[in-house]
């Protein structure tokens, strides 16, 4: 059978890209797809998309616009919508944009074979995005060739309702993966060169297996993880504060696999405002857990997400974020502008923030947010640093690219060492987006 190309654009987080490496192994072991370089030479285009925000969403039918052009010069070509978006919107996608092919959702990206070979053969636009609890993982094969990082799904959906979000209502309800499947992928690929695992989950913390009869937690998911031959380093996105529930916090002391370093979301530092997103949580009960963490591990860092100009907001509740900023000094950070969202209590709140004000906040926010993490990054300067070489560097590549534990990427010189490998460097310099270091010898 002749090879078909397919060319996969990825929005959004992690949980997508690791969506999209699955669709990929899929196409290539079902039915003998390559991937192409570009998106001109492409017999089949998808676009894994996000529906976080509105500006995220849009991005969608500009990009459906483009790609509906190669149509003409390829009338074979096939496009395929899958992530949150798809979920969202589903037929209204084809009505909006009929060049559309395939649409179908992140619990049924496993059919993705099936949908494109019966648009084939049927010509029919082909709609599936309904929520099968767990059924994909049974069917995805195991990657090639993972590289030294490797993401692993351990659980999907939420049950939060936190009341600006969407993903409750496009990835479906919390479902988590029995632990015996999760430690046999974290096996093959081990076997396959990976060195660290990155274990994903829209609300990680709150996974629920059952391992010989008895649950187990992330915490006890970590441990067996980290038994695994090769396996040196292990981390986990993304928290929701709310159920870090101790027996996790505990795990910093027991298994030195994990890394001292953990994202978790604080969104406001306003009780009011945690209180009208709907995060269960106060400001003091974060700092508190925050402070748990790092009385175990004092070199902890903590990055966070933040949303501003929440409907209500006031400049007293933006001053407290400001605060919780500056008690956690928080290292490479993310904040949005609050966006409606469909179906989201949040959305049927009157939005009495002006946008001005939105952009100052954030502008205010984000401009601290730099500063602090700069200043991590300096102060690594002088520092010697354990980090796994992840990559050729994309701007030399006679040199390589490697990361520090608080995921920072470092580009030396190789002297003997490759991908794959760990490495101590001596830091020399610190930029806006990474870091410089030189190979040493010492054993850290
Ligand atoms: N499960 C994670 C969040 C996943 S969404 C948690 O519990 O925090 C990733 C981030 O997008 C969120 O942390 C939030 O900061 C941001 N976000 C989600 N919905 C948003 C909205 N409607 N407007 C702006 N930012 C939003
Ligand atoms: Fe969204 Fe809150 Fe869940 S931010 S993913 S509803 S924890």
């Amino acid at each position: 059978m002749d090879s078909k190309k397919v060319y996969i654009k990825t929005h959004g987080c992690q949980m997508n890209e690791y969506d999209s490496s699955k669709m990929l192994d899929l196409l290539k072991s079902k039915q003998n797809f390559e991937i192409a370089e570009s998106e001109d030479e492409a017999d089949l285009l998808i676009l894994n998309t996000c529906s976080i925000r509105e500006k995220a969403q849009e991005k969608v039918f500009h990009q459906i616009g483009r790609w509906k052009k190669f149509k003409t010069k390829k009338p074979d070509l096939k496009i395929a919508i899958g992530g949150c978006v798809a979920s969202q919107e589903g037929e209204k996608i084809v009505k909006r944009a009929p060049a559309v092919d395939v649409v179908f959702g992140p619990q049924t990206l496993h059919k993705l074979p099936e949908l494109y070979e019966e648009k084939i053969k049927t010509d029919r636009t082909q709609i599936d995005i309904s929520f099968p609890k767990l059924e994909k993982f049974n069917f995805l094969p195991s990657a090639e060739d993972p590289g030294p990082s490797a993401f692993v799904s351990v659980m999907e959906g939420c049950n939060k309702y936190c009341s600006f979000c969407v993903v409750p209502h496009t990835r479906g309800h919390e479902v988590s993966r029995n632990v015996i499947d999760i430690l046999n992928e974290v096996s093959v690929l081990a076997d396959g060169g990976a060195r660290e695992i990155y274990f994903l989950g829209q609300n990680v913390n709150n996974f629920k297996g059952a391992y010989k009869g008895e649950s187990a937690s992330l915490a006890k998911l970590i441990e067996l993880t980290a038994k695994i031959q090769n396996i040196e380093r292990i981390r986990f996105t993304t928290s929701h504060p709310y159920e870090f529930r101790d027996d996790l916090v505990e795990v910093y002391d027991k298994v030195p696999e994990l890394v001292s370093h953990v994202h978790l979301p604080v969104q406001s530092g306003s009780d009011r405002i945690l209180r009208l997103m709907r995060r269960r949580y106060s400001v003091e009960r974060y700092l508190d857990l925050i402070d748990k963490i790092r009385s175990i591990r004092p070199e902890m860092s903590f990055s966070s997400d933040f949303i501003v100009g929440f409907p209500n907001e006031t400049e007293k509740d933006f001053a407290a974020t400001m605060q919780v900023v500056e008690e956690v000094k928080f290292d490479e950070s993310f904040s949005f502008i609050y966006s409606p969202r469909p179906n989201t209590s949040a959305s049927e709140m009157s939005d009495n923030v002006g946008i001005e004000e939105k952009k100052e906040r954030l502008e205010i926010l984000q401009s601290r947010l730099t500063e602090l993490s700069f200043g991590y990054s300096r102060r690594m300067v002088g520092t010697i640093q354990n980090c796994l070489i992840t990559a050729s560097s994309k701007k030399d590549p006679s040199e390589l690219q490697a990361r520090t534990v608080n995921n920072r990427i470092v580009n030396f010189k190789p002297r003997d060492f490759k991908v794959g490998d760990f490495v101590n460097l001596l830091i020399r310099d610190a930029y806006s987006n990474s870091l410089r270091g030189e190979v040493v010898n010492a054993v850290l």
